[in-house]
């Protein structure tokens, strides 16, 4: 038993992906969010304010701004601090400093389901509407439903001052005031000139022109069934042109109270 116990405790330190037992550092930053919702271009975005004279791309990502899902829990104590590492999870009292992604859930769900198409994660055969259950019902992913994930970090952090919440529809209005407040979050004193660089180094573009250039050295990809992009659209409210009332109707029927409270009731 106790030879099993250390085995399983050597996979988990050791080679096998960190995930939710990833050890915490008291002063890590962890960019949390439900997947799909803009996580990875903050990861770029972070990355090309923090690490100056360097350009983060699909082929250092993994080292500068590292995903839990991706890289092990030895792999991730060997960097430097302090860690910027991202995460899906649902609260965990652990992390100390959370950035919190949130985006509206129509629109997670449309990046969603093109994503796990992309990945093989579903079939061919399986409709949007099928997966409207299945996004809903909580079994497309580890992480609970998009209503659990961010309504436990909000119920437990949202007036924490090591909390902040970031929307995507923001990210995208106004980039450089959303990354302004994010430098300021983590302590970083950067000006305008800084802020602006690394705006157009995360840009849609330059990440879907790296993307096509490095895709397929970066590890969440190396799956990938189709040549549809994972930069793919970057807008907010595409849903409307995806979504059927029955669909819409369900989405707000299981969150329409956090949907108001994050304004996404329209
Ligand atoms: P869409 O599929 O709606 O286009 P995550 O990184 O959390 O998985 O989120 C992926 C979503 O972020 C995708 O949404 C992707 O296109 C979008 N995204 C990635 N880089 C972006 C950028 N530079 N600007 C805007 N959106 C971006």
């Amino acid at each position: 038993m106790a030879s099993k116990l250390r085995r399983i405790g050597k996979i988990i330190l050791g080679k096998g992906r960190a995930k939710r037992l990833v050890t915490v550092l008291p002063d890590d930053i962890f960019i949390v969010s439900y997947p799909k919702s803009g996580n990875t271009w903050t990861r770029f975005l972070i990355g090309n304010l923090f690490y100056q004279g360097e350009i983060i791309d699909f082929t250092n990502v993994e080292q500068k701004v590292p995903d839990i899902y991706q890289n092990s829990d030895g792999k991730l104590l060997k960097l430097k601090s302090p860690r910027i590492l991202k995460s899906h999870e649902y609260f965990d009292p652990r992390y100390k400093k959370v950035i919190y992604i949130v985006r509206d859930p129509r629109d997670v769900l449309v990046s969603y389901y093109e994503f796990k198409r992309k990945m093989g994660g579903i079939g061919e055969e399986v409709g949007i509407d099928q997966f409207t259950s299945d996004f809903i019902g909580g079994s497309a992913d580890p992480f609970g439903t998009w209503g659990e994930n961010t309504g436990s970090w909000l119920g437990a952090r949202k007036d924490s001052p090591d909390f902040l919440l970031i929307k995507y529809e923001n990210l995208l209005a106004d980039t450089h005031r959303e990354l302004s407040v994010i430098a300021e979050f983590i302590g970083l004193s950067v000006h305008d000139e800084l802020i602006e660089k690394a705006v157009a180094a995360s840009s849609f573009k330059t990440m879907r022109q790296k993307e096509m250039e490095q895709g397929s050295q970066w590890k969440a990809l190396a799956k990938s069934k189709s040549a549809v992009p994972f930069v793919r659209s970057g807008k907010a409210g595409g849903w409307k042109e995806r979504l059927s009332e029955k669909e819409l109707k369900l989405i707000e029927s299981a969150w329409r109270e956090q949907m108001t409270y994050l304004g996404y009731s329209k």
